[in-house]
């Protein structure tokens, strides 16, 4: 009896250590030990490692606690899906070590933030996030900065470089790479329809793009239209749409004057669902339909219509004739914004058919450029009187809302 008693404190302790052994093993090593062999398999070709710059970016990222609020892992689940695109695959941030993919959603998820956003808009947010989305909860971080968004410190361009990495792996390896992946990963049910399925890599609502069908708007609520205003475009557009709102000092290009421009509904369509590309300006689709409606409503009541005095026949018939020499290879034959030359620049040229810009605006672009954009100033270029011409001639082109 003696002896048994003594053996069972022997088998209790074996049994122990076997206990947490097997743990180990079960919980750590092994579902460790799949996902190295899932990297191995789906990893389509060896992603960067990290620039000096973005391994800074990603040191101050820990130290500010950016991870308190902001997770880099979309989940399998269908409302991350939908939210932030396509599900995290294990091998996308193998370098990204030891992992910050935090645990808190207060702002959203960035794992896709790479191009989401250009760079004038990401200092300016982490300058005073407010200044561009009004009731934003996120800290200002002024201390990366010269004392402006637009004079950024080395740290303030790491921590901007290293959010441009995020997402970039699983960008870069294009449609072959995830083909690869997905066929390597033979993966059942959610796994595949979460990492894999339709629907695009990045779904940010924010995201501006370059063409995109619309949806037509149909008649909005003024009244409405400016109090959505007033919460989502006045921080850069101002108040009274001038374009000088307390977001708009580290944007370049400048947000539109919105006063000096007359825009068709199309036009204004087009640029809220799709945003400008290019530009700090983002799409609204996360907007309902009813709303963009109304904001349309908005953007509209600023223009300020001005008594215009009629142009000589003379004056456009020379207009047209510089137009076709030196703007129609960007701006388009028909003022369309579609010259051959248009999709080589980051920033599309104007639709004049969507969007007129008063005399005075028009006279400036021509003769001082868009800065920020691949307009260039025309003025040591042209004559006065070509300049002039061919700044009036591009009025002619808007088509209003007749179709
Ligand atoms: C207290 C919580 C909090 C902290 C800390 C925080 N953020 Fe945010 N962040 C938010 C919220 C809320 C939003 C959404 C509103 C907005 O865009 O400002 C946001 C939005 C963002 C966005 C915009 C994402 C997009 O494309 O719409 C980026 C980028 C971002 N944060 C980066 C950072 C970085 C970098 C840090 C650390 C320096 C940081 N955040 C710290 C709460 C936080
Ligand atoms: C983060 C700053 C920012 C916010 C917020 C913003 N805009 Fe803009 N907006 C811009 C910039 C920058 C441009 C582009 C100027 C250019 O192309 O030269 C622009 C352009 C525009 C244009 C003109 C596009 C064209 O084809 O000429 C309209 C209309 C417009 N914004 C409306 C709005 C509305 C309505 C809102 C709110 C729902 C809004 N914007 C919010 C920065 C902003
Ligand atoms: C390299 C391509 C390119 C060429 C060439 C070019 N433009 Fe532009 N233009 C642009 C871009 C890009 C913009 C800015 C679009 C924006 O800010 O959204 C622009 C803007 C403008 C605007 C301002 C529109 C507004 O609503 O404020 C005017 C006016 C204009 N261009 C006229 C001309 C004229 C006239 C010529 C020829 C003398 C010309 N452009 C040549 C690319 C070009």
């Amino acid at each position: 009896m003696k002896r048994l008693l003594h053996m069972s404190y022997l088998a209790a302790g074996v049994g122990g250590l076997g206990f947490f052994a097997m743990s180990i093993l079960l919980l750590g090593v092994w579902p460790g030990r799949a996902l190295q062999d899932q990297i191995g398999r789906t990893q389509p070709q060896h992603p960067p490692h990290l620039t000096a710059s973005e391994q800074r970016g990603r040191v101050i990222y820990g130290r500010e606690g950016c991870a308190y609020c902001h997770t880099q892992q979309i989940r399998y689940v269908a409302a991350d899906v939908a939210r932030f695109g396509k599900a995290t695959l294990a091998w996308e941030t193998i370098y990204d070590y030891p992992h910050l993919w935090g645990t808190r959603r207060i702002g959203p998820d960035l794992s896709r933030e790479a191009g989401t956003r250009p760079q004038d808009w990401q200092l300016s947010h982490l300058y005073a996030p407010r200044t561009l989305v009004a009731d934003s909860v996120m800290p200002a971080f002024p201390w990366l900065f010269a004392g402006a968004p637009d004079r950024p410190l080395q740290e303030a361009r790491d921590l901007v470089n290293y959010l441009e990495t995020l997402g970039r792996n699983r960008e870069l390896v294009g449609a072959e790479g995830e083909a690869f992946a997905r066929m390597a990963c033979n993966c059942p049910g959610d796994e595949e329809k979460f990492g894999f399925g339709a629907g695009p890599l990045n779904a940010s609502p924010a995201m501006a793009r370059r063409a995109g069908a619309f949806p037509k708007l149909e008649a909005g609520d003024a009244a409405a239209g400016r109090a959505l205003y007033a919460t989502h475009c006045a921080g850069c557009h101002g108040v009274a749409g001038l374009g000088d709102g307390p977001g708009a000092a580290g944007l370049q290009p400048k947000p539109a004057n919105l006063a000096e421009r007359e825009y068709s509904g199309d036009q204004i369509g087009f640029v809220l669902w799709n945003g400008v590309a290019g530009t700090s300006m983002p799409a609204w689709r996360d907007l309902a339909a009813g709303d963009l409606a109304s904001l349309a409503e908005a953007v509209r009541g600023f223009h300020a219509a001005q008594s215009e005095p009629p142009i000589p026949r003379a004056v456009l018939d020379l207009g047209a004739r510089v137009y076709t020499d030196r703007c129609a290879q960007c701006h388009g034959r028909n003022g369309g914004g579609d010259g051959p030359a248009a999709a080589q620049f980051p920033i599309a040229p104007a639709n004049f058919r969507g969007r007129r810009p008063s005399i005075a605006a028009s006279l400036r672009a021509v003769r001082e450029g868009v800065a920020g954009t691949p307009m260039a100033p025309w003025a040591g270029e042209l004559a006065e009187a070509e300049l002039s011409a061919a700044a009036y001639y591009v009025r002619t082109f808007f088509v209003g809302d007749a179709r």
